[in-house]
């Protein structure tokens, strides 16, 4: 029930913070150890690559979990599209072990990538929000991300459960495995001050209402960009925007706008740059600054500790590996009021169904 929300896209954008808490319920115990069975994790130590394999935003769910499995604890971890992989899979290592990320664990396109892993003989887990689905049932392990039903086609609060139960992966395989540095990952700490910093975001909707007007009411193209981890996120955030909008969005990796698409710029193009990563922070900024120098109406969203005082969204402080689940949230807004204020459907949008059954 979608309650007092004119539509469940909001409701789920806003259960976010309610997410990330039932995940510390589920998984964390009162002492800080996790809950999660020995067998996977044994499984997971024995192998020495882990494969995600996953579609759309399950895809870019995956993305920040690799930086968390290599990050973490070193573990070299691939991602992949599961459309290609089936039909291209790369050369595997001697050990490999799977992680199928998928909100309804129905995706046709998973499910096949499955089946031939199972032929093959190789271990894997489901991470899905829906218990007896048809990829929970069949891979070897299953989590759940315990978010609550997914009603609205765009998917919100699938995407920051999922990082978050990586992150919790990643803590309890590195603790199984004795990884000296893991002590300082604090995860029950991390998803807590997820947890607040979403709720400072959604609270502040009616600024990025705004933002959506005056940026993205009229407009036919839109760009984000980002670098690094910022370059993870930005996938996920021009994904939102155009399926909901249907404004034709790229997320970019912002180093490589100047060779070729920064000749898409034009007077009052919107570029929006996410900026979460110290690293590449300045060279995000210069390449921000050069798409407003060709006319670019540029928004910034940048973590606390990297903002300037013209910055018009400064996120919530948070571990830089997980800035994906506060940084996603104002886009989430954004694509949301882009889609009502072009007068659409946004629970609906055309030519899109919830679950994709046909490869
Ligand atoms: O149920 P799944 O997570 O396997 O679904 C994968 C994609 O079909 C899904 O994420 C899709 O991209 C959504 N429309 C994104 O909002």
């Amino acid at each position: 029930q979608k309650g007092a929300y004119p539509f469940y896209m909001l409701k789920e954008i806003d259960e976010q913070p309610g997410v990330m808490r039932n995940l510390i319920k589920e998984y964390i115990a009162e002492d800080g150890s996790i809950k999660i069975d020995t067998d996977l994790l044994k499984a997971m130590a024995d192998s020495d690559r882990i494969y995600i394999v996953a579609a759309g935003t399950s895809y870019h769910a995956g993305l920040v979990g690799k930086e968390l499995f290599e990050k973490l604890i070193q573990v070299p971890t691939e991602v992949h599209v599961a459309s290609e992989f089936a039909y291209n899979p790369p050369l595997l290592s001697a050990k490999p072990f799977f992680i199928f990320l998928s909100q309804s664990g129905e995706t046709a396109d998973s499910r096949q990538v499955l089946t031939q892993v199972n032929q093959a003989g190789y271990p894997s887990l489901t991470i899905t929000n829906v218990m007896n689905s048809t990829l929970s049932r069949e891979a070897t392990y299953t989590l759940l991300l315990y978010a609550g039903p997914e009603i609205a086609v765009a998917s919100t609060k699938a995407y920051t459960g999922q990082i978050a139960l990586e992150a919790i992966l990643a803590k309890a395989l590195g603790v199984y495995k004795q990884i000296a540095t893991i002590k300082d990952f604090d995860v029950a700490a991390e998803l807590t001050k997820a947890a607040n910093g979403m709720q400072e975001l959604v609270d502040e909707k009616g600024k990025i209402e705004k933002i959506a007007a005056d940026m993205l009411k009229d407009t036919r193209n839109a760009f984000y960009i980002g670098r690094t981890m910022d370059y993870a996120i930005v996938q996920e955030a021009a994904l939102k925007l155009k399926e909901v909008s249907y404004i034709q969005t790229e997320g970019f990796a912002s180093g490589e706008l100047k060779h070729g698409t920064i000749a898409l710029i034009q007077e009052n193009t919107p570029v929006v740059a996410i900026i979460t990563d110290k690293k590449t922070a300045n060279h995000t900024r210069s390449n921000a600054q050069e798409v407003k120098a060709r006319g670019a109406n540029v928004l910034y969203i940048v973590s606390r500790d990297l903002a300037t005082p013209t910055d018009q969204i400064v996120l919530p402080e948070i571990t830089p590996l997980l800035s994906a689940l506060v940084a996603i949230v104002p886009t989430q807004l954004l694509a949301y009021y882009a889609s009502i204020q072009r007068g659409y459907d946004v629970d609906k949008p055309r030519n899109l169904a919830k679950s994709v059954t046909v490869e």
